[in-house]
């Protein structure tokens, strides 16, 4: 399959690079305005994604576009700093050409950051939202087409996509951190406009907490591959049907990079017990 073949030789490209990636390297996708978490990367390799054979490249302002190998407190780490959104113009497979490649590399658990947008009212601005479950409303799936079998199901189970036991992990670090942990359901949209007061009101109506322009897609590839997953979201803006407020892209790198030092400490802790 011609996909498949594409994955591949990314994932070549990148062996030849780096030599065989460790056991137990931890997977890592950084968000819009969260590349900080790959400045504590010890011993880093870096490559731009512009020069993996076959890898799309983001054209997004606020994200780098490189991987960056190497570990944090003693955890080997592959970091891709940014990502590929449905927005851009990228098909849901290319949109999770990262994930997959991760995957390929024999990457078994993997962490995605993102910034979203709170629509839980209760819930601040500039904290962190777990991600506990999840609503695609995008209408696409990166599953559609011919199943690889050796990925994954054809029809893969979704009762816990973002791993339990990584979820518990989470919930213990930021307490014993004595970080605020929202934990919520995230939505995502294709995006790029943001939501109207009343899409806002519908959305949180249908039980999100949260809602972003990324990680759903990058969680069904994840766990189609059988990758532990888990997902932690910066909330950037908080939006409430009846006072909406506007954010602009500005605004939501702002906030990201302001809440990113706590970001950063609740994910080495969580790496540094990985099971
Ligand atoms: N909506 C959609 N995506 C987002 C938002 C939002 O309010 N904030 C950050 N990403």
């Amino acid at each position: 399959m011609e996909y498949q073949r594409k994955i591949q030789h990314s994932a070549a490209y990148i062996q030849e690079k780096l030599g065989k990636i460790q056991d137990g390297c931890v997977g890592l996708v950084t968000g819009t305005g969260l590349g900080g978490l790959t400045d504590s990367i010890e011993n880093p390799v870096s490559i731009p994604f512009g020069d993996i054979d076959r890898f799309p490249v983001s054209t997004v302002k606020s994200h780098t576009g490189r991987l960056v190998s190497g570990s944090i407190d003693g955890v080997p780490v592959l970091a891709l700093e940014g990502r590929f959104h449905l927005y851009e113009g990228f098909t849901p497979l290319e949109a999770t050409h990262n994930i997959r490649v991760l995957g390929e590399l024999g990457v078994g658990t993997l962490i995605l950051t993102n910034a979203a947008g709170a629509l839980n009212p209760s819930f601040e601005t500039g904290s962190p939202m777990l991600i506990e479950d999840h609503i695609n409303l995008t209408g696409q799936t990166p599953l559609r087409g011919e199943n690889v079998d050796e990925w994954g199901d054809r029809f893969p189970d979704m009762c816990a996509v973002y791993d339990p036991a990584l979820r518990q992990l989470a919930v213990d670090k930021a307490l014993a951190l004595g970080i605020r942990l929202e934990r919520g359901v995230y939505m995502q949209i294709t995006g790029p406009n943001m939501e109207t007061p009343a899409e806002t009101r519908m959305y949180r109506m249908m039980g999100a907490d949260a809602i972003g322009m990324s990680t759903c897609m990058e969680a069904i590839a994840a766990h189609h591959m059988g990758i532990r997953l888990l997902a932690i979201s910066c909330l950037t803006n908080k939006n409430l049907p009846d006072c909406m407020q506007e954010a602009s892209l500005d605004d939501v790198i702002r906030q990201a990079g302001k809440s990113s030092a706590a970001m950063t400490k609740l994910i080495r802790a969580v790496l540094k017990e990985i099971p």
